[in-house]
């Protein structure tokens, strides 16, 4: 009797150590895909079109955090991928009563100002987006801006980009 529980123990523990060694073999373990690299800034007399870009794509999913807000996954803010279209709609509305005059300085306003106007049902006088000023330079905010243009499909100059 003795010897046979003995034995269902040696059994078990033999089957676990089989059961461990095949998930450590067999099933990949998940690292999560690491953020982008920061883009190293350079000064922005040596930039070109294309160092603007990349560091406006590193700031948008990067350090800007604005993927962690727009389209993602539960709409915790409106999405901008026709941003082009929204902004140049929102501006022209009665409803909208901010500073900008055109669609892409209303982009800049929502990003340094966001509380300027704030879309509709994302919040009453505070907006929950935080100012961009609050962690981004000026040259990372002119960056996301053109990277977001380019991205709509626009031509965009780098000394029209950096005034
Ligand atoms: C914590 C979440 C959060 C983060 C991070 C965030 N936003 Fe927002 N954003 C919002 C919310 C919520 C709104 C809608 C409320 C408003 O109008 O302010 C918004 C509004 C906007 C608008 C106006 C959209 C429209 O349809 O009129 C733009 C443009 C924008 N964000 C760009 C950005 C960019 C670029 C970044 C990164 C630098 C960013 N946001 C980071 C939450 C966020």
């Amino acid at each position: 009797m003795r010897h046979g529980v003995l034995k269902s123990i040696i059994v078990g523990a033999l089957v676990l150590a089989a059961i461990l060694v095949f998930i450590k073999l067999f099933i990949p373990e998940v690292t999560p895909a690491p953020p982008p690299k920061p883009y190293s800034i350079k000064d922005p007399g040596e930039m070109t079109i294309v160092d603007l870009l990349m560091l406006g794509e590193s700031t948008f999913r990067g350090r800007g955090s604005c993927v962690r807000c727009h389209d993602a996954p539960g709409d915790r803010a409106p999405s901008l991928k026709d941003i082009l279209a929204i902004s140049i709609e929102t501006v022209r509305s009665e409803e909208y009563k901010g500073k900008a005059t055109d669609g892409w300085a209303y982009v800049l306003e929502s990003l340094i100002e966001p509380d300027a106007y704030i879309v509709k049902g994302y919040g009453k006088e505070k907006s929950p987006m935080p100012k961009a000023t609050r962690n981004l330079s000026d040259i990372e905010i002119k960056a996301v801006i053109a990277y977001l243009k380019k991205r709509s499909g626009l031509k965009v100059d780098l000394s029209e980009e950096l005034k």
